[in-house]
């Protein structure tokens, strides 16, 4: 054999990449097994190995359990469900396939979205028995939402109804009606037997009224190829080369289109155009270059370009430089997703912090209505909008998969919380500027002869903090310093009259005071925050927005018990009995600060002396 011409042939072979999607009892393993055993791409220990588990945990008497061949995780074969995201990898004489094998359980929506990104093609798995269920919504919708062109609609457990073609018409009449919305490019529809064998590898005689392909022809037959992308040219740097001292290329992997020396490209942060010069691949110098290959590049002349920024052909006009968006957004979490709330957006190789700004609707994913909601759960599906802190070069999720998508990540935990597909760059993002005054912060405060800050304090309701905020207000107006006190329930009499005690609520209390607050900075004063603000974020949210010898956390300590015996206003009465929801310390959570600046003891020490300790701070830290 000529092992040379062999491997040249494997490396031509065309790659599908699959998403197999499923419920729990579609037979989703079974395929993948039939799969992999049909095109003979299994070793003869995982044979002997899945012999011996057959009898041990298999459903299928004395002949092999193939489910049990790709039931990988020990954990799986004893629930006998699939628990997380495997890649498995067989082929044919013609087609390499890699198929993401993922959960059919409602709660792994996260590990569907991560198998399926950059798939060409979808598996929707059906059981002749049970029909279209509320799962096959489900997953064809986010199919869909994901961008996935191509689907086979495998019609399985044909075995179980006697090949009947009207159980088989039904189901995808039913099916074609679910999806009359979606923009599948190909859609086909096969009876088969996962457990038989039967239309997957070759056509079976007992379904003589099909006509079309079997699975693996279908399969076969996926449009990989996009050549209308070749003049979408993007690469986002991953880092610059300077191996040498008159050595400067760019490194990374091309997300999208070709590149060809000469072209001319622009970048996300400039707008000159310069030509390529070298595209240098792992074996060495390329005229061209493709999406998927990782390159390094060097450039005919200088620009300016960092990590993080996306070089492009000037012939792709589908990116936008934006810092605001819409967006559909999937959410991961177990924590809920807060309008208002800052989290880490990572777009390839940038980490921009922003927050989702509107929460325009969720999507009910088995009846694809839009509802209004104020927060997203573990699994919910929404369009929202986004701001992020800086302009970045975007695309839509449609026109660029990689450009188009991001993932947000918890600034505390660093843990994945969220996945989002950009829809479209929100215009105010490039129609609004800041323009700079000729009256400034620095001006009016040295007309105020003092350096303005926030002085936060933070604590439970009754804790002391409006208390000792208004002493040391009037400790500072003598001493003639220019002050505000920003007071929660005074506040709420008025701006924030609208909003009430639910965590969605409370993050935007905090982020009005928190800009409220900053303008006041900027106005030139000595800003006082008297907030229960109970959530961490929220609280370095209002930290970020100014610098750090202008905000001073001040943990008023003083605990729930004593809060409750003091109760200056009956509302912990009111909460224990039941009258008085979310109720902080109670039945709504209060994060202490880890860091705050001062930490005031009521037990130990009266109002009067604790404001002194603030002065004396202030005094320390130079602000008065
Ligand atoms: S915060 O949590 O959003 O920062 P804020 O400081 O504005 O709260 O308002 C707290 C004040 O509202 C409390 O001091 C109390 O007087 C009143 N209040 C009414 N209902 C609640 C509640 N459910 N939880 C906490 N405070 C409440």
């Amino acid at each position: 054999m000529d092992l040379d011409k062999f491997f040249q042939d494997q490396n031509k072979k065309k790659q599908v990449k699959i998403l197999t999607c499923g419920s729990v009892d579609d037979g989703k393993s079974t395929l993948l097994g039939r799969l992999l055993f049909d095109s003979q791409n299994i070793f003869l220990d995982q044979m002997n190995q899945a012999k011996i588990e057959s009898e041990k945990y298999g459903t299928q008497g004395k002949e092999i359990d193939l489910a049990l061949l790709v039931d990988g995780l020990q954990a799986e074969r004893e629930q006998g469900i699939t628990i997380d995201v495997a890649y498995r990898y067989f082929e044919t004489s013609n087609c390499k396939f890699i198929v993401a094998d993922t959960p059919g359980h409602e709660q792994y929506t996260r590990n569907m979205a991560t198998g399926a990104s950059n798939s060409d093609v979808a598996i929707i798995l059906i059981d002749a028995q049970k029909g279209v269920l509320e799962q096959t919504r489900r997953h064809s919708f986010i199919v869909s939402l994901l961008g996935i062109k191509h689907i086979v609609v495998a019609i399985n457990k044909m075995d179980l109804v006697n090949y009947n073609e009207n159980v088989f018409e039904t189901i995808r009449d039913e099916y074609k009606e679910l999806i009359s919305n979606f923009t599948f490019t190909t859609i086909n529809f096969i009876p088969l037997s996962a457990l038989k064998g039967d239309n997957i590898f070759s056509k079976f005689e007992n379904t003589n009224w099909y006509k079309g392909p079997t699975l693996i022809e279908a399969l076969e037959k996926t449009d990989v190829l996009d050549s209308s992308r070749d003049n979408k040219f993007s690469f986002p740097v991953q880092w610059v080369n300077r191996s040498s001292a008159n050595f400067r290329g760019y490194s990374g992997t091309i997300t999208d289109g070709k590149i060809s020396t000469g072209e001319l490209i622009t970048t996300t942060s400039s707008n000159k155009q310069i030509s390529v010069k070298n595209i240098y691949g792992p074996q060495g110098e390329l005229s061209e270059a493709y999406s998927g290959q990782a390159i390094t590049l060097t450039l005919s002349d200088e620009l300016d370009i960092s990590r993080g920024d996306i070089i492009l052909s000037t012939k792709n006009d589908q990116i936008m430089k934006a810092n605001q968006f819409a967006s559909h957004l999937i959410w991961m979490d177990q924590e809920p997703m807060l309008p208002e709330r800052n989290y880490i957006f990572r777009f390839n190789n940038s980490y921009i912090n922003g927050k989702i700004t509107d929460l325009v609707h969720s999507i009910n994913v088995n009846s694809f209505e839009e509802v209004a909601s104020k927060k997203l759960n573990l699994n919910d599906i929404a369009y929202c909008k986004v701001a992020i802190d800086k302009m970045h070069g975007i695309s839509s999720y449609s026109n660029n998969q990689k450009l188009g998508s991001f993932v947000i990540i918890d600034p505390y935990s660093n843990k994945t919380i969220g996945v989002g597909m950009i829809d479209h760059a929100l215009r105010r993002s490039s129609n609004i500027s800041w323009h700079e005054m000729s009256i400034n912060k620095k001006t009016r405060s040295e007309l105020n002869s003092q350096k303005p800050c926030v002085v936060w304090f933070t604590g439970l309701s009754g804790s002391g903090k409006s208390t000792i905020a208004n002493i040391l207000e009037q400790k500072l107006h003598t001493a003639g310093k220019r002050t505000y006190l920003l007071d929660g329930d005074n506040v709420r009499h008025g701006l924030n009259k609208d909003l009430g005690f639910t965590d969605t609520d409370r993050v935007e209390n905090i982020r009005r005071v928190a800009e409220v607050s900053k303008l006041m900075v900027d106005a030139g004063l000595i800003t006082l925050v008297s907030f229960i603000s109970p959530f961490k974020s929220e609280r370095q949210m209002a930290k970020d927005l100014l610098s750090s010898d202008e905000f001073f956390e001040i943990f008023v300590s003083t605990s729930l018990e004593e809060c409750e015996k003091r109760d200056p206003k009956g509302l912990y009465k009111k909460a224990r009995a039941g009258e008085l929801k979310n109720f902080t310390g109670i039945d709504s959570s209060y994060e202490e600060p880890e860091n705050p600046d001062l930490v005031l003891d009521t037990n130990s020490t009266n109002a009067e002396e604790l404001a002194d300790q603030i002065i004396n701070f202030l005094q320390v830290n130079k602000i008065i």
